[in-house]
């Protein structure tokens, strides 16, 4: 019988020549730790991903990196700054060191491979906190997002998403300018290379979906060109042993969006570039949008694995065909020995996991050199027991605000990881992270996104001790 060891800790070679040491892959996190209105990474970024570059991972992505910043997600994402500089460059190559990081590497193909993830937020850019106050945000057509179907939702998705315009055909090609400076950028700054953020409903990802592209030829109606356009691009900018992987969506589970039939014909297809010259090095499945966004909502475990399994097996026999990583609720060691050796995937990618336990795959792999020797594993999983996320109420019916306050609750994490590790302590561990854990409650960590933990932490106490006065009150009333 193999071991866990044995398959998980295999190298595997990507068709651009560079080795990923392992089977493991740091899915991307916008971690909300840039500059209000976007910024270039920082020491609080250093922080994180020194954590991740020492954990034992394969591949480590970053946060999405928007190439607009007037289209931002959440307000603090990381920004590709307009042109080379060393000011702008400095910070994304400490990034990349600390990525690449002491490791337990003694060969330098055994120390992870760091890849930016470069996107544009387009019409799912929220107002304001996307960089615009009142100006619409840009999508491949003028397709509105659709609200979900009661009065709240309505309002909310009114509040916040403006509808886009669509660019001329040669502010699109601007655009795809952009996202080659970024892999340029990358390039000089020291990541082995990019991930092109072709799914959840971003701007890639509207290029491929019948529901968003609208255009007429060559750009649309919806079909790979924009996306092949680019990618040819980057190789020729390129050396060619410069990473290019594309994270794509396995449907957008909405009506009239893309379907896992046409996204397994895209898969197809873009295996078939390597023997035009224009290899793509890693596809990375996930599934949905803003108006579904499955990728976070669904507690189903490894949920994109039968469609992954589909795609693998339609690409195995093409020469020079991406490898595939699998990303979406993996919470086992069962399942992610089964993705491999059952073929579903060649990686298995873990993002929320990644968080309180940076150094997973050291703990799967080679646990008896793992540091905390009081981490307590569930039998059932192999894993650490893994946090409660907040509770589902918080939705109020509107999948998009239960996945924005989960993702404020992981990003809260991320900065007391990065605090500790800044600190030089040793990151949190075990126990203190189930402490940390029970702390981290959702209604207030949706504040501190916004405005910071120390005024979340005035305010919550300003409104208990209100609160409080207000029964005093109350109560002598009665
Ligand atoms: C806090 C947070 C931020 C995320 N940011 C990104 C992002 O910037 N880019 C991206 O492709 N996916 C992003 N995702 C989605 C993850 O990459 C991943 O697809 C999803 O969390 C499912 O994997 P998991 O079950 O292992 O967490 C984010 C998820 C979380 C929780």
């Amino acid at each position: 019988m193999t071991s866990t060891g044995e398959v998980l800790n295999s190298p595997v070679m990507l068709p651009c020549g560079r080795i990923a040491p392992n089977r493991f892959v740091k899915a991307s996190m916008y971690e909300a730790l840039a500059d209000w209105w976007g910024g270039l990474p920082n020491h609080d970024h250093e922080g994180m991903y020194e954590l991740w570059g020492k954990g034992g991972w394969g591949i480590i992505l970053t946060g999405n990196a928007q190439v607009a910043n007037d289209h931002l997600t959440l307000g603090r994402d990381i920004v590709v700054p307009e042109d080379f500089s060393e000011e702008s460059c400095e910070p994304y190559e400490r990034l990349a060191e600390a990525i690449h990081g002491p490791g337990k590497a003694t060969e330098p193909h055994e120390k992870p491979l760091a890849l930016l993830q470069v996107s544009h937020a387009t019409r799912q850019s929220p107002q304001l906190v996307g960089g615009r106050i009142f100006a619409p945000p840009v999508c491949v057509s003028d397709v509105p997002l659709a609200p979900p179907d009661h009065w709240f939702g309505r309002l909310f998705f009114r509040l916040l998403f403006k509808h886009p315009t669509s660019p001329s055909d040669a502010e699109l090609d601007k655009i795809l300018d952009r996202f080659v400076f970024a892999a340029r950028l990358a390039h000089k700054c020291k990541f082995d290379g990019v991930q092109l953020h072709g799914a959840h409903g971003y701007l890639l990802a509207c290029t491929v979906s019948p529901k968003t592209n609208k255009r007429t030829p060559p750009y649309g109606p919806a079909s790979l060109y924009i996306l092949k356009q680019l990618v040819q691009r980057i190789r020729k900018a390129m050396p060619s042993d410069f990473v290019v992987a594309i994270k794509l969506n396995a449907a957008d589970y909405v009506q009239g969006g893309l379907t896992e039939e046409t996204a397994l014909e895209h898969i197809k297809d873009i295996a078939g570039w390597a023997q035009e010259g224009y290899p793509v090095d890693l596809i990375e499945i996930s599934g949905g949008t803003y108006e579904n966004p499955r990728f976070l909502t669904s507690t189903r475990q490894a949920l994109f694995s039968a469609f992954s399994r589909k795609a693998l097996s339609s690409i195995r026999d093409i020469p020079n065909a991406p490898k595939i990583i699998l990303t979406g609720s993996i919470r086992s060691v069962k399942i992610m020995m089964e993705t491999i050796t059952s073929g579903h995937a060649d990686f298995v990618a873990l993002a929320r996991p990644s968080v309180p336990y940076p150094y997973l795959p050291w703990l799967i792999i080679d646990p008896a050199s793992y540091p905390d020797k009081t981490v307590s594993i569930d039998t059932e999983t192999g894993l650490p027991k893994l946090a409660d996320e907040p509770s589902p109420w918080w939705n109020f019916k509107i999948p998009l605000f239960g996945a924005g306050v989960s993702t404020a609750w992981w990003v809260a994490f991320m900065a007391r990881q990065s605090a500790s590790q800044q600190k030089r302590r040793r990151p949190l561990l075990g126990k203190e992270i189930s402490q940390l854990e029970k702390t981290l409650d959702p209604f207030w960590i949706s504040f501190e996104l916004f405005i910071g933990r120390r005024n979340a932490v005035k305010i919550k106490w300003i409104t208990y001790a209100g609160f409080l006065l207000f029964l005093i009150f109350a109560l002598r009333r009665l």
